[in-house]
């Protein structure tokens, strides 16, 4: 009997590995369309244009085209937000459902309260918030001016307005003078760009300008803005999305100036536990989970407006299976019956990239096929300013033979005794980490190998 139940966990391993090893072509048969894709831009299909010329962007802007542009968070891809023929050309270059509404991005102030009709509580807050915040990354959602097309606001009514600090996104918004409806400049669900070749690789077959950015470089903050929503009826001020301005300064300014508005968090934590998984699917009422590697809109998700952005479990995700590392005092003894009887294969972790967060995986360097660390003293916003190019250097691993990325789980394990910098950041940063693996978790075994938890 024992002899059966041997070989049947025996079965059910190479079973669970024949799923992994399917699940890793997948990824192998994304990639390689990828590198086609790449291939045949350089190879003479390719349609976007590089420019270092403000004035030809602004122009191309003001005339309907699409520009891609640096901001501090990452590349926008933009266009005038009154021209609904161009903003529907961003749904269809990002591959994004039309339920998803766009950032206006604004060069003033006195811009941003022409596109919104608030009443006198709610200009006063929305001042005082640009006054504090902007130019900067915090996106203010307030209702929307009927002249805005239901394209930006994907019919709900409300716009989210940003004065990004950028200097080169500032001078395009004054050489353009025009409202700039601009989500990030990347595939829908796939890794946001902070570099104008991220841009390219993912958006290059389509005819859009992409603006280099200057020496002085761009996307210092490295992930997207905060989004709030600015809420008249309920006087409430709702955290929709973690972002560059932490939600820790956001509360403590709002108990001195928020006036009769009090911070309501809506975005969901993201420990990398199950129970926060089932909240990051389950609190964004209206959104999706689109639990594969790299989603595709269906038609169910074009019907659903979403009140919560950035809330579909799967975004900012590698074409690569991904995983959150996740620490235990030691690496677990596995036996293989326990292993198939979870229904997991372990996988080997030299066919791994792993990224790293204050050096807690660094013994892994030696076995993991590549390896880097966001930031080896845990500077939770050096670690953010590179995530998503990390993010696409571990997903480029593959056309080695990576066939897994692992990523840090920075608010679990033994990250809350190590010393950290600027922790107000970690929130955001495991936000987009949690995300970028699909909510999928995974736990080191002995000698070389990891295992995936079950879904
Ligand atoms: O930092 C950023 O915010 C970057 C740069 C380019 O400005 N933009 C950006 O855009 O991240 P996008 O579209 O990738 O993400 C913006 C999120 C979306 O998930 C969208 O659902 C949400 O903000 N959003 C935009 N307008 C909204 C609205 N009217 N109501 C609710 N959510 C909104
Ligand atoms: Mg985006």
């Amino acid at each position: 009997r024992g002899r059966r139940v041997a070989s049947m966990c025996g079965l059910a391993t190479r079973l669970a590995s024949l799923t992994l090893c399917l699940n890793a072509q997948h990824g192998t048969a994304k990639r390689l369309a990828s590198t086609l894709g790449s291939m045949s831009i350089t190879g003479g299909a390719r349609k976007a244009q590089f420019t270092r010329s403000l004035e030809v962007a602004a122009r191309s802007l003001r005339d309907g085209g699409l520009v891609a542009f640096p901001t501090e968070t990452v590349y926008g891809l933009g266009a005038h937000a009154f021209d609904e023929k161009a903003l529907l050309r961003i749904f269809e270059v990002k591959g994004r459902p039309k339920s998803d509404p766009l950032i206006v991005h604004v060069h003033s102030l006195a811009m941003a309260e022409k596109l919104v009709c608030v009443n006198d509580e709610g200009m006063q807050l929305l001042r005082s918030l640009g006054a504090m915040f902007w130019p900067g990354p915090l996106t203010i959602v307030a209702p929307a001016v009927a002249a805005l097309p239901s394209v930006v606001t994907a019919g709900s009514g409300a716009v989210g307005v940003r004065w990004p600090a950028h200097e080169q996104a500032q001078a395009l918004l004054k050489a353009a003078d025009i409202p700039v409806a601009a989500p990030s400049a990347n595939r829908f669900g796939h890794v946001s760009p902070t570099r104008a070749q991220h841009v390219m690789s993912d958006l290059g077959l389509h005819d859009i300008l992409i603006l280099e950015a200057s020496e002085a470089g761009c996307c210092d903050v490295g992930i997207e803005s905060t989004v709030v929503k600015l809420d008249e009826q309920s006087q409430q001020l709702v955290l929709l999305r973690r972002g560059g301005i932490p939600e820790s300064v956001l509360a403590s300014w709002m108990q001195d100036h928020g006036g009769p508005f009090e911070l309501v968090i809506k975005a969901p934590s993201s420990s990398g536990s199950s129970a926060s998984k089932a909240a990051a699917v389950t609190t964004a009422a209206p959104a999706v989970s689109a639990p594969t590697a790299s989603p595709s809109p269906s038609a169910h998700e074009e019907e659903i407006a979403q009140e919560a952005p950035g809330m579909l479990l799967t975004h900012y995700a590698p074409d690569v299976p991904s995983y959150l590392l996740r620490f235990a005092a030691a690496p677990a003894v596995v036996c293989e019956a326990a292993v198939a009887g979870a229904g997991e294969a372990p996988c080997e972790l030299k066919h791994a990239a792993v990224l790293d967060f204050g050096g807690r995986a660094k013994e892994l360097a030696a076995v993991a096929m590549a390896y880097r660390d966001l930031s080896d003293v845990a500077d939770a916003a050096a670690a953010a300013t590179r995530v998503f190019e990390f993010l696409r250097w571990a997903e480029e691993k593959q056309a080695l033979g990576a066939r897994y990325v692992l990523l840090p789980d920075v608010l679990g394990g033994d990250a809350a005794s190590s010393s950290r910098c600027n922790d107000e950041h970690l929130p955001a940063l495991a936000d987009r980490l949690y995300r970028a693996a699909s909510g999928r978790s995974a736990r080191l075994v002995e000698n070389g190998f990891f295992v995936a938890d079950a879904e």
